[in-house]
């Protein structure tokens, strides 16, 4: 038995490919969930012919020749291979018979199982066929074997099947013994090796496929193998590609005779670029297929495009229109006659174990299908294609998105109700109750930022980051610049952050405007990154034509400044400060450490950091300043994860690791050289007692106050 795991929606990673950086020698591959998948049996029999079976499965029938053959597989293998070249041979084992079918079940699934007689050729050939079939292209294919005897042998007998040298395009590793090279693309391994790889490079980047040969035999080493390469797909939940999916039936219905617009739901940005490039691409492949008008919608969108869904086709040009759920009810498109549903959308969900919000990909609730559904044939009939199971819609779905109020961040909620009275929050009357753990990890949140006291009341500081309608960390930042005389400063940077993207990359000028965004670039911050762009722009006087040249949203520029202005007057009636630091920007980065150390990294390889708090992996974004720069500091904060293909940490800042110690010593402390630990433990015992003190006396306060009503 082999397991053949495949990696993520190819077309996602061609098309990642194909725009993958210079700078960013980096995969980012949006890894889908993996499923064990149909399982495929090679049957042997005494029977001559080899068949597919009518009901779709596959029943191989191997010759008698061959059944001999296995009989005495030595005598005859030699006489065999005499009288047969090698092509000869490797097409008369009973798998090529059922090629195309594999490698189609495998296109399919993430995951195969597939089952066959020894010999069949399951070790041999698999690996040759994936390499055939352009897995290669993507990265190596792995193929574990629980003994070292059999990987050296089998990579061998492969590479001559493939008239190679051994230890180039085809090659082993084995423990001490690694006969690969750059060239390797069909690589044989002990599952040890394979392990230890994945305990290096968690999401096994290098590899576009793994087959776990003889996996019946659950070595423990492949039984701990199978739980990882189920993890590798953990964060996006699309077990088949939708991309695909959704491309082909988007030409379908095209290449019907069927007159009316089509529009298509997809989860996000680059899967609706994605889908548009393959329309386009592969109607042009065909010959005299009818025009079709495809047109992109996002939110990100600049908005002349956005209003292109809008006009008119010419006359017999079909509109195809790729949209988020923005289209799901904020726009209505009349004339949609077909829509074509992949059934994932993005939400904004809260992760406590990391303790934030992270956009992921999720299904869609029945509420939005039959949304998606109602956009079809609004003026007349109209037909929806769904590219999930029915099951999967009354079994899988939710009935209805869960509430905002039950997956986000609740730091706001509670600022905002401890500032109306609300004492006990955990009692208040919501309509739908959030999760326990989302209210008290909010107050915990708070409580370290020093919005809440050890009581849980609001103190002088929350208080006042009740005025901004901004993240609380967002408004600590703003509070404590003030006491650091840095306040115009952090204020500008504080609105950059409130806009969704400042940058803009468009599509065959992506190398360009890396560039231009590299010369604003401070190689310790993204934060002063973007207080340098606001800074240049208002030094040429807030023009809009600057911002084109520097591929600088301009809409996204003049909201920053809106913001500003409108933070400023809070900040004036506050009578909170406003300075400048001027150039020394040191005290800019010691002043974002202090509202986001609960946020901080360390710098673990080449690139890696852990969170400092939890250990967890988090890596730096490719478009950050910091990325790729040769200039890695040991510690940073950064403002927000972003759960992709990987967890990455978005807008971050370089920062001193006392800087940690010194602004939440909750978590961290200085190790210092003669301390013992008896003096340690007395210094919790002191803060503790200090806590129960102010707990018992804000009970007094509050027994009193009843006392006098
Ligand atoms: O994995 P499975 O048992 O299905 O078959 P395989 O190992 O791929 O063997 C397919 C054919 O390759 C058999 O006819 C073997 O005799 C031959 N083979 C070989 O000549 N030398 C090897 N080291 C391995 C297989
Ligand atoms: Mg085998």
């Amino acid at each position: 038995m082999a397991i053949i795991s495949r990696k993520g929606s190819q077309l996602v990673r061609k098309h990642r490919e194909q725009k993958e950086r210079k700078k960013a020698q980096h995969k980012h591959w949006e890894l889908a969930g993996t499923k064990l998948g149909d399982i495929m049996g090679i049957k042997q029999t005494e029977e001559k012919d080899n068949n597919v079976g009518e009901d779709g499965k596959v029943d191989y029938r191997v010759d008698q020749k061959f059944a001999d053959h296995m009989k005495d597989k030595n005598q005859a293998s030699s006489e065999f291979a005499k009288k047969k070249s090698i092509l000869q041979q490797r097409q008369y084992l009973p798998i090529f018979a059922v090629r195309e079918q594999l490698l189609n079940i495998i296109r399919d699934n993430n995951v195969v199982v597939v089952v066959g007689e020894t010999g069949s050729g399951k070790t041999t050939q698999l690996t040759q066929y994936l390499s055939e079939d352009g897995y290669s292209n993507y990265g190596m294919i792995g193929c574990t074997q629980p003994r070292r005897v059999a990987a050296m042998s089998v990579a061998k007998r492969v590479s001559e099947e493939m008239n190679v040298n051994l230890g180039e395009e085809v090659g082993y590793a084995i423990r001490f013994e690694d006969c690969t090279s750059e060239q390797t693309v069909i690589k044989y391994m002990t599952d040890g090796i394979l392990l230890r790889e994945s305990l290096r490079e968690a999401d096994l980047d290098h590899y576009s496929a793994v087959i776990m040969d003889e996996a019946h035999e659950r070595s423990l080493n492949t039984d701990v193998l199978f739980g990882l390469l189920r993890e590798v797909g953990v964060y996006t939940t699309p077990t088949e590609d939708y991309v695909e999916g959704a491309v082909k039936q988007a030409l379908q219905i095209h290449l019907s005779t069927i007159p009316g617009d089509m529009l298509i739901f997809m989860p996000g940005q680059e899967d609706i670029e994605v889908s548009c490039d393959q329309i386009v691409e592969r109607l042009e492949e065909l010959e005299n297929a009818p025009q079709l008008a495809v047109l992109p919608i996002y939110s990100q969108l600049p908005s002349d495009l956005q209003a292109k869904i809008f006009q008119k086709a010419p006359d017999g040009v079909r509109k195809c229109i790729v949209a988020t759920n923005i289209a799901e009810t904020s726009l209505t498109v009349d004339g949609i006659m077909f829509v074509v549903d992949a059934g994932y959308c993005k939400l904004k969900v809260f992760n406590p174990r990391m303790g934030m919000d992270a956009l992921q990909i999720y299904p869609i609730s029945q509420a939005n299908a039959n949304q998606r559904a109602g956009r079809a044939g609004r003026t007349g009939p109209g037909q929806c294609f769904r590219l999930y199971t029915q099951s999967a819609y009354k079994n899988e779905m939710l009935t209805t998105t869960v509430p905002e109020i039950q997956r986000t961040n609740l730091a706001n909620v509670v600022l905002l109700l401890k500032s109306l009275g609300v004492q006990d929050l955990l009692q208040f009357h919501f309509m739908d109750p959030p999760p326990e753990d989302n209210m008290l990890n909010s107050m915990y949140q708070l409580w370290i930022l020093g919005a809440l006291d050890n009581t849980g009341s609001l103190t002088p500081t929350g208080r006042m980051m009740v005025e901004f309608p901004l993240d609380p960390a967002l408004s600590k930042m703003l509070i404590v610049s003030c006491d650091m005389s840095c306040s115009s400063d952090v204020l500008i940077i504080v609105s950059m952050l409130s806009v969704p993207a400042i940058f803009y990359r468009p599509k065959g000028r992506e190398e360009e405007s890396d560039q231009m965004r590299e010369k604003f670039s401070v190689p310790e911050s993204d934060h002063l990154t973007y207080l340098n762009v606001y800074l240049q722009w208002k030094n040429n006087n807030y023009s809009t034509i600057w911002c084109n040249e520097h591929f600088i949203h301009a809409k996204a520029m003049r909201k920053v400044r809106e913001v500003r202005s409108q933070l400023k007057d809070i900040m004036v009636q506050q009578r909170m400060n406003i300075v400048s630091c001027g150039t020394d920007w040191d005290v800019i980065r010691k002043c974002i450490c202090a509202a986001y150390f609960h946020q901080a990294a360390k710098l673990k390889g080449i690139g890696e950091y852990v969170n400092v708090r939890t250990g967890m992996p988090c890596h730096l974004h490719p478009t950050s300043s910091l990325f790729g720069m040769g200039y890695t500091p040991d510690y940073i904060v950064y403002h927000e994860l972003v759960m992709t293909s990987k967890e990455y940490m978005q807008c971050v800042t370089a920062v001193d690791g006392e800087w940690l110690a010194e602004l939440g010593p909750m978590f961290y402390s200085v190790k210092q050289a003669g301390k013992t630990r008896q003096e340690n433990r007395r210094r919790a015992k002191e803060e503790l007692s200090a806590m129960e003190e102010e707990m018992a006396l804000a009970q007094e306060q509050l027994l009193a106050r009843k006392e006098e009503q």
